[in-house]
């Protein structure tokens, strides 16, 4: 049974449907300027996946004209290629062709590190050459049941009832802009980040807070970006940006300080379990950032007050927010979230592990990956010191991790008990002031 079907008999389960609900099979393109790779592409899709179509030409203009005269569910594209430029071909689909999943499959030696990290703006999914057909196969698999995810009805529904969807901030645009160049500095950081006073005020309020136990007072952007890093400094933008223009509540779970204390707490322990487990430095980022956003859904739904009021009685009686939201909408405050991530252009692996992190068994998964590690630190801050972490074994079998659990619960314990014992301070976000 491929994965679509698995999919397909998944959401076909949700809607309490016995009969699967068939999923048409992907439409692919591929541009490469190898004829040979185009080939040798369309000979392993015969044998792997003999329902899929797929199209092959070998430069951008080629790829425009196709994708113009009918429609492909996923590019999978060369960066370096001849006439149009990989990223620029990269960047017109995402503009024209908005729904259509970006695979970028290079050699970073070949397209070179710029490009590399230019076409980071417009692509979902980077894959390295050579890459195995059976990894190809299953990245495509993986895009495509993501978007499935996020299109079932129950969901748009519930997001398209939103009173509205906050857009990216300017700031974290141009940070994300200026990192796309190598030779950007500290200064020219601090810089971006100084041109939106507001921001910079509540951006150091959380740095200086006991949470990140700072050595002393940092005061200007710079400083923070130096001492905690870019990519934590981009995550903080994002935070208040969404903090600030969310009402305070009192529902179990959605205070914004308890909110902010355990998000920030899961994009640690995510971080520290992917590091634990031998990924790469990027797959570790995308942890810290996942796990730090993977409850923003609730932040959304706080606004949505018929949402919530459905949702009321249930919480103040104990009950867990996500089997809630499953039984009541078919969907949870992990999809939504996912949703918007997904509209601001994040990396497939930061929407995924966002949507997946109360029900990683929605999309296949053979291996440990960053949605692991965000479904695996939320269940132990959820469960709070020494009680078991409600993760399904069946999931942690599958991926061949069930022996994995002690070691995380010990990486967890020193979290635990700090957040417990009150000897970190949360940062929180102010909650008064205007609210941007
Ligand atoms: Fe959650
Ligand atoms: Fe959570």
């Amino acid at each position: 049974m491929s994965l679509l079907d698995r999919v397909a008999g998944l959401f076909a389960g949700v809607r309490g449907s016995a009969v699967p609900e068939a999923i048409p099979a992907p439409a692919l393109l591929f541009v490469d300027p190898d004829q040979n790779l185009l080939d040798g592409h369309r000979r392993m899709l015969r044998s792997l996946r003999p329902d899929w179509t797929a199209r092959y030409v070998t430069d951008g203009p080629a790829a425009l004209t196709e994708l113009a005269a009918s429609p492909a569910d996923v590019l999978v594209t060369e960066i370096d290629l001849p006439c149009r430029d990989g990223t620029d071909l990269l960047a017109s689909v995402q503009k024209l062709f908005p729904a259509v999943i970006r695979i970028v499959l290079s050699s970073e030696t070949d397209a070179g590190a710029d490009a590399i990290l230019r076409a980071t703006q417009s692509a979902h999914q980077f894959l390295a050459k050579p890459c195995p057909a059976e990894v190809l196969v299953s990245r495509i698999e993986h895009a495509v049941s993501l978007r499935l995810l996020l299109r079932r009805p129950e969901l748009t529904r519930i997001v398209g009832g939103l009173p509205h969807l906050p857009s990216l901030p300017p700031v974290y645009l141009e940070l994300v802009r200026a990192l796309s160049n190598d030779r950007a500095s500290m200064n020219e950081i601090g810089d971006i980040l100084a041109r939106d006073v507001a921001m910079t005020s509540r951006v150091l309020h959380l740095v200086n807070s006991a949470f990140f136990g700072l050595p002393r007072k940092v005061t200007s952007p710079r400083e923070a970006a130096v001492l905690l890093g870019v990519n934590t400094l981009k995550s903080l933008v994002l935070y208040v940006r969404l903090f600030f223009s969310a009402p305070d509540s009192k529902l179990p779970g959605f205070g914004l300080d308890e909110l902010w204390t355990h998000c920030s707490l899961t994009g640690r322990l995510s971080r520290e379990i992917a590091r634990a487990e031998g990924t790469d430095s990027r797959a570790q980022e995308q942890a810290y950032l996942a796990g730090i956003l993977h409850d923003i859904g609730k932040l959304l739904v706080l606004e949505a007050p018929r949402y919530l009021g459905r949702l009321e009685s249930y919480l103040w009686a104990g009950e867990s927010l996500a089997d809630i939201e499953y039984r009541e909408f078919g969907t949870s405050h992990a999809e939504i979230g996912a949703y918007l991530l997904g509209l601001w252009g994040f990396p497939d692996a930061v929407v995924e592990a966002v949507a997946l992190h109360h029900r990683p068994q929605q999309i296949f998964q053979d291996a440990f990956s960053v949605v692991t590690a965000v479904t695996v630190a939320n269940a132990f801050l959820e469960a709070g010191p020494g009680k078991p972490p409600a993760i399904d074994p069946g999931y942690l079998s599958g991926i061949g991790a069930s022996h994995r659990l002690a070691a995380w619960k010990e990486l967890a314990a020193p979290i635990l008990a700090k957040a417990e014992a009150r000897t970190l301070t949360p940062a929180t976000p102010p909650t008064e002031g205007p609210r941007t």
